[in-house]
């Protein structure tokens, strides 16, 4: 087949380009995914430390963060933004896709008043997130793992039960169903909790959080 006629690469965006941001980056662009990641840095200026952290990724501005994604697909866009950054994050960057919030709360940061209202009534996190970020699909996924894990933990060539398992929450199948097929591809063995609200045992203080589980051990605190 000519060039011409080949599939073009798929792309995902990230949003955040620190330890988190980065480390997917690294994990996907092994995988064969290209990335474009966005920091509070102009593309220029973040170059010197994605050679270093991320390196192959493409830095963008943040509102042309789902630009290829979503011309190329799949169309997700990952949130790796510290929960006290998010009023500066412009939903609109983000609407149309399939948006994973691997963020998470910690008691120290200081919120924006529409998520520290649900962390008051004890809403999961991405309640809040999703209706923020309400042009976007909002899936729950990659942040009950932590950035030294990713790497090391990806094993995109062996069998899915000998694979560490991740779990993805979503109120939309077909986002969902996205979702896992790219945790898959990055080497991960995905385990569907369903609904987003069911996504509270990934936060900080769940049996989730941080635990190399396999789909078995996973599957024990689903139900
Ligand atoms: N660290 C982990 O192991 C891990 C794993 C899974 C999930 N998470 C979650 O992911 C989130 C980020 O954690 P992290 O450890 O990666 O934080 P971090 O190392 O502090 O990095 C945060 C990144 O977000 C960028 N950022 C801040 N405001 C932004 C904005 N308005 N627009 C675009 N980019 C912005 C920062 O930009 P600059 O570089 O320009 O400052 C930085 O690149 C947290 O909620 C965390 O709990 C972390």
């Amino acid at each position: 087949m000519s060039e011409d006629h080949q599939e073009p690469e798929p792309v995902v965006g990230i949003l955040g380009a620190g330890r988190a941001g980065t480390a997917f980056a690294r994990t996907m662009l092994s995988a064969g995914i290209a990335v474009d990641i966005c920091s509070t840095r102009p593309p220029k200026a973040l170059q010197h430390h994605l050679k270093i952290y991320a390196p192959g990724a493409r830095p963008v501005w943040p509102a042309e963060i789902a630009e290829r994604t979503l011309s190329q697909g799949p169309g997700i866009v990952v949130l790796a933004v510290p929960q006290e950054e998010l009023d500066e994050v412009d939903p609109q960057w983000v609407s149309g896709t399939v948006l994973i919030d691997a963020t998470n709360t910690w008691h120290h940061e200081p919120l924006p008043g529409w998520l520290q209202a649900a962390v008051d009534e004890q809403l999961p996190s991405s309640m809040a997130i999703a209706g923020r970020f309400g042009t976007a699909q909002v899936v729950k996924a990659l942040n009950h793992i932590s950035h030294h894990e990713v790497e090391q933990a990806a094993a995109p060539h062996a069998a899915h039960e000998q694979r560490r398992a991740l779990a993805v929450a979503a109120d939309d199948d077909d986002a969902r169903g996205q979702v896992m097929q790219l945790v898959s591809q990055m080497g991960f063995d995905p385990v569907s909790l369903g609904p987003l609200p069911a996504g509270r045992i990934m936060e900080p203080d769940g049996p989730l959080f941080n635990r190399p589980l396999s789909r078995q051990d996973l599957l024990r605190w689903v139900r």
